[in-house]
């Protein structure tokens, strides 16, 4: 690989990262030459993911939506492990319900989780990626912000909201060479897909229809864009929202 792409010396904590996308990230990363930190709230395949991925991949159990864990979170893996270089907010929830249906609780919940804990992880990441003048923060966005996607309201508020997020940490955080970006996947293979779509044939084939390339995404897909995102071949792209998605956020 060229080295330009290569994430060698870089550590890059990802949430969520015993499963689907985020597990592919890790992945990726790995064989990009990187060291991974990944989160979840259930040790068992954290275990599993970590010992499939092999010695540059460590764990840690946490809940994202536990704000208060967050700053120890990452003091923890800075102690114990070594300097962040890379944050990818890829811990998600999803909720499919007719707005008229979602309850307060619902939509606090689904925000808690894809929004809130992403500020509150970024800020404690950023204060000492800031100090160091140098790091690279990646979120993990949607086509439920780029357009109207029926019975998803708070999900997609939620990424718009991580969205706006991008541009305004951009704007605060560029002159201390923190970078931040957002990749927005499309249709990607992986459990919260599958929950999203099984039991509804047409939601899937509208996807399909609208998605030029006609197949579904793999979560490798979203893993080599966070590697480029993340090394130094990106060094000058920052504020942007990437979607990987085979052509569905303009197909027709
Ligand atoms: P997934 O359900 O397979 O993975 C989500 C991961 O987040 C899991 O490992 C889960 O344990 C973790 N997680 C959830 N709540 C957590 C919490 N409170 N604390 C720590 N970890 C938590 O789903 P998938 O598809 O891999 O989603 C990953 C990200 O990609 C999410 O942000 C999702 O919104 C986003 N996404 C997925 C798309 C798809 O088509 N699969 C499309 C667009 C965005």
């Amino acid at each position: 690989m060229n080295p330009i792409f290569s994430l060698e010396g870089k550590i890059a904590l990802i949430t969520g990262g015993g499963s689907g996308i985020g597990n592919a990230i890790a992945k990726c990363m790995i064989a990009a030459g990187g060291t991974v930190v990944i989160t979840g709230r259930r040790e068992t395949p954290l275990q599993e993911a970590v010992a499939e991925l092999g010695e540059r991949a460590h764990y840690v159990v946490n809940d994202v939506t536990d704000l208060s864990q967050l700053e120890a979170l990452v003091e923890h893996i800075e102690t114990t492990i070594g300097s962040i270089d890379v944050l990818v907010n890829n811990a998600g929830i999803n909720m499919k319900k007719p707005a008229l249906e979602v309850s307060d609780e619902d939509f606090h919940r689904i925000i808690h989780t894809n929004l809130s804990a992403v500020f509150s992880l970024t800020r404690a990441c950023a204060k000492r990626m800031v100090a160091r003048q140098s790091g690279s923060i990646l979120m993990i966005s949607s086509m439920a912000a780029y357009y109207g996607i029926d019975r998803v309201v708070a999900y997609g508020a939620s990424k718009s909201g991580v969205e706006g997020m991008v541009q305004v940490l951009t704007s605060e955080f560029s002159k201390f060479n923190v970078r931040v970006n957002a990749i927005a996947p499309g249709f990607i293979e992986t459990a919260m897909m599958k929950t999203a779509m099984s039991s509804d044939p047409d939601r899937m084939n509208k996807a399909l229809d609208r998605t030029p390339m006609g197949y579904f995404g793999k979560p490798e897909d979203i893993g080599w864009a966070a590697v480029y995102l993340s090394s130094d071949a990106a060094k000058y792209v920052t504020g942007v929202s990437l979607p990987v998605d085979g052509g569905n956020s303009i197909g027709f």
